[in-house]
């Protein structure tokens, strides 16, 4: 198994307190990092910072909403005098659900462009003030749909799409700063929040069965492209949206199982 070595760096993950951002967040501190998880859920938080503390490294959990730049500025600040300069950020927090659009409401499409689009763009535009610099590696977790259009994601497809271009405008802007950009496209992923909203409990089985590799993801598998991006193996890659997804975006975009039909047809004018 090959393995990576952070001790020293100091990595912060937005939204890192549950599923695949946590993954990553075990991933650094079992490899020797310390790091901060941020997320809105105080319990959530505390769960994972005990987690965190266990692999030996320093550990900070902190409250934060990403949607607020205010709320993330004040939880960078605190990991960088806890803890140093970033060497690594990473933006992972996400809302999603699945909802046809003749059933969305504006409220419904905004909450999730919130969390995944704005919220990603306050995670990097404030992690770049506390970022080590030359050197830092910043992540978006981005997601198939920012590719692969699928019914019930309006949302999420419209804010993940935007999400890799605000990955490529960055890269392109701070390069010559120091500050590489890139995005990870997990597939779907064992316990996590994620899939357990798109693909409901009796479909997984059938889903994994049609990913090219045969088998649905570990937040593991997530971890070690992050790890690897982070790493002086990755140092000449920047802006660059790399699939960690047993080869699902390979199969283009998809009907999620059990979604239910649109309950309305939309108005007629
Ligand atoms: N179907 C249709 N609309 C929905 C919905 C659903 N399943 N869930 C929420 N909405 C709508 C609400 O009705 C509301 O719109 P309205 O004001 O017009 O009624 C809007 O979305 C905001 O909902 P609210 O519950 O107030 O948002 P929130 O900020 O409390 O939660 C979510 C945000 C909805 C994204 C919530 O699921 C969340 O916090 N998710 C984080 C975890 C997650 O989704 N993980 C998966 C990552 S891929
Ligand atoms: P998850 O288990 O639902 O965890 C989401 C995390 O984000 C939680 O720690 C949550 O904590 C935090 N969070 C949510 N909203 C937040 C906000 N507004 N501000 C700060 N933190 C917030 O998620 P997941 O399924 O592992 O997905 C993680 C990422 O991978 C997402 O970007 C998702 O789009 C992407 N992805 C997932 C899959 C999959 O199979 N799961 C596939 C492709 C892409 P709080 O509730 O405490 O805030």
């Amino acid at each position: 198994m090959p393995s990576f070595d952070f001790h020293g760096a100091t990595v912060f993950v937005a939204g890192g307190t549950s599923g695949i951002n946590l993954g990553i967040a075990h991933g650094f501190a079992a490899a020797g990092a310390n790091v901060a998880v941020m997320s809105r859920n105080p319990d959530r938080v505390a769960q994972a910072q005990a987690d965190l503390a266990r692999h030996g490294g320093k550990v900070l959990g902190l409250t934060g909403d990403v949607r607020h730049m205010d709320q993330v500025q004040a939880a960078m600040t605190q990991a960088h005098q806890a803890l140093g300069a970033f060497d690594v950020l990473v933006s992972g927090a996400a809302g999603n659900f699945l909802c046809p659009a003749l059933d969305l409401s504006s409220n419904g499409f905004k909450v999730v462009i919130d969390i995944d689009l704005i919220g990603t763009f306050h995670v990097m535009r404030a992690g770049f003030d506390h970022a080590r610099r030359p050197g830092a590696s910043f992540i978006n977790i981005s997601a198939p749909q920012s590719t692969s259009p699928a019914p019930m994601q309006v949302h999420a497809c419209a804010a993940k799409a935007g999400l890799d271009q605000v990955m490529r405008v960055l890269a392109m802007e701070w390069g010559p700063l120091g500050v590489r950009v890139n995005s990870i496209m997990p597939g779907p992923i064992a316990g996590t929040g994620g899939l357990a909203k798109l693909v409901a409990a009796d479909e997984q089985d059938a889903f994994a069965a049609r990913v090219p590799l045969r088998r649905v993801g570990e937040c593991e598998d997530v971890a070690n492209l992050a790890m690897f991006l982070a790493s002086p193996l990755a140092s000449y890659i920047t802006g660059a949206l790399i699939p960690a997804d047993g080869g699902v975006s390979l199969l283009g975009g998809r009907n999620y199982a059990g979604t239910p039909e649109p309950t309305s047809t939309g108005a007629q004018t």
